[in-house]
């Protein structure tokens, strides 16, 4: 079944076309990758899914529904999470604090609840605390709960934010570069944690420039170029397609560091 739908999407900057007619068919539990040069789109590509940007033409459907025009906080409660190129965490608030804090979507509570301390809020509160724990076990860094995360190790705060997005209970998950400034060797650990999402029920959009870390997960890829649509098809296709390989000539070794 086809989870997200893009169609003809373009943002333009000034003169300069971001993205221009991308479309792509999202599947329900796959792992779908989008790869392109520095500059290519992929990270507008991942704020006009996510209604950061408006687009300047074409649409987004998810699950059949309408939300080219979606706010962010709409898109999350529609059930798409994602994690940023730059990790967002605050710093002086804990693992646990920051996961809670991807929680409020999903809370009822209202203002009088919580001045009040009412039994809904404090079942909820319960509620969001079990299940930001259980994101961040599953992610792999249960035992740092309590840590700042101005403390933690890259890797661990990577790790959160895929916890912080989880922990909002999507469908889709779009990761903008999950892997950013980990270390090659420790690359395969965290590749694992994003192959089981879709066991979870949870879809995956990612963006990565680790090639080796695409190639293993991805079971279609989308190249851009340019923000335009270069290739279209499973890693053996991207591979050896010749558009791709003319396109990442040269910037083989900026990409594999
Ligand atoms: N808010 C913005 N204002 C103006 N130009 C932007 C903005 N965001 C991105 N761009 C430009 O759009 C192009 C695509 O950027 P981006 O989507 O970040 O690429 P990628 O994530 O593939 O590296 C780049 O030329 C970038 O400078
Ligand atoms: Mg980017």
């Amino acid at each position: 079944m086809t989870l997200l739908e893009i169609r003809g999407l373009g943002k333009r900057f000034g003169g300069l076309d971001a993205v221009k007619d991308v479309s792509l068919d999202v599947e329900e539990g796959r792992i779908t990758a989008v790869i392109g040069p520095n500059g290519a789109g992929k990270s507008t590509l991942f704020n006009l899914v996510h209604g950061f940007y408006r687009p300047s033409a074409g649409a987004v459907s998810f699950n059949g529904r309408d939300i080219t025009h979606s706010s962010p906080h709409a898109t999350v409660a529609e059930g798409i999470a994602r994690t940023f190129q730059t990790t967002h965490l605050f710093d002086d608030s804990t693992l646990l604090e920051n996961v809670l804090a991807g929680r409020i979507v999903r809370s009822r509570s209202n203002i009088f609840d919580a001045v009040f301390h009412t039994p809904r809020h404090r079942r909820e509160a319960r509620i969001n605390e079990d299940k930001a724990l259980e994101a961040l076990e599953y992610c792999g860094v249960g035992d740092y709960r309590h840590d700042l995360a101005s403390n933690v190790p890259q890797e661990v705060q990577k790790r959160t934010a895929v916890a912080m997005a989880l922990a909002t209970e999507p469908v889709l998950m779009l990761l903008d570069e999950p892997a950013g400034g980990i270390p090659e060797e420790e690359t395969a650990d965290f590749g694992n944690l994003i192959r089981s999402l879709p066991q979870r029920g949870v879809s995956v959009l990612l963006v990565e420039h680790k090639m080796s870390m695409i190639m293993d997960l991805a079971d279609t890829i989308l190249v851009l170029d340019h923000g335009q649509k270069l290739a279209l098809g499973t890693p053996a296709e991207i591979q050896s397609n010749p558009d791709v390989i003319k396109a990442y000539l040269g910037s083989t070794k900026q990409e594999e560091n």
